[in-house]
């Protein structure tokens, strides 16, 4: 099954941004993920269109931009020509959301839903065969460096369950808390892709966390 890491720059140092960039384009890092906060979905304001835009001219790996905002339909093309590869949308966030999926899609970037916490994955069983990714959030929106939810692993789990029983090749990517304590638990219970941030930029070696974190 996929292993992959996807460093989140939310933690990383804005006042070299750049050089964090060219050290996960250096690192094994499979993506760059994105927290981009609009202060109304989530009680926090990070960054948007610029940043994603300046880091996709020197960036060489795929952007995955994980949107935590109210009326992500309004910002899906901005992104994508920003240079997202990957767009996440909360499934709380949305209205209709197998009309989002598709009109993400519609660009030719991957599709992928995140549920937050207290969101069951049930949820999401009459739209998993049209994601290319479900995103579950282990800690709750807004921060990074919180406490890891351990009820996560159960959802990775039953969302495994969901993706295999359905022949999909929907990839699960966990988001808070990361590190290698709960990144060797969540590959174990059925996770593809660890978001971690503070884990990675507050480290003294980012690059080898991220390699350590391939390798659990
Ligand atoms: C929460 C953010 C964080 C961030 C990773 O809204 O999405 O989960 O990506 O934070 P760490 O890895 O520092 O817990
Ligand atoms: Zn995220």
């Amino acid at each position: 099954m996929k292993r992959l890491v996807a460093p989140s720059i939310l933690s990383a140092d804005f006042n070299n941004l750049g050089k964090d960039i060219e050290l996960i384009n250096r690192s094994e890092a499979d993506y760059i993920h994105f927290d981009v906060m609009d202060g109304v979905f989530v009680p926090n304001i990070s960054f948007g269109i610029p940043v994603i835009e300046h880091v996709n001219k020197i960036a060489t790996k795929p952007l995955d931009v994980h949107l935590m905002i109210v009326n992500p339909d309004h910002f899906i093309e901005p992104f994508v020509n920003a240079g997202a590869s990957i767009i996440t949308v909360h499934y709380e966030a949305c209205q209709h959301l197998h009309r989002t999926v598709q009109h993400i899609k519609s660009f030719g970037v991957k599709a992928s839903v995140c549920l937050n916490p207290h969101t069951s994955v049930e949820f999401l069983q009459d739209v998993i065969e049209d994601l290319d990714m479900v995103l579950l959030m282990s800690v709750n929106p807004g921060f990074g460096g919180q406490e890891f939810i351990e009820n996560t692993y159960k959802k990775v789990s039953q969302l495994r369950k969901l993706i295999d029983d359905r022949g999909s090749d929907c990839l699960i990517e966990v988001d808070g808390g990361v590190n290698y304590e709960t990144g060797k638990k969540l590959y174990e219970a059925g996770a593809n892709v660890l978001v971690a941030g503070s884990f990675v930029f507050k480290s003294e070696n980012p690059e080898a966390i991220i390699s350590g974190l391939k390798q659990l």
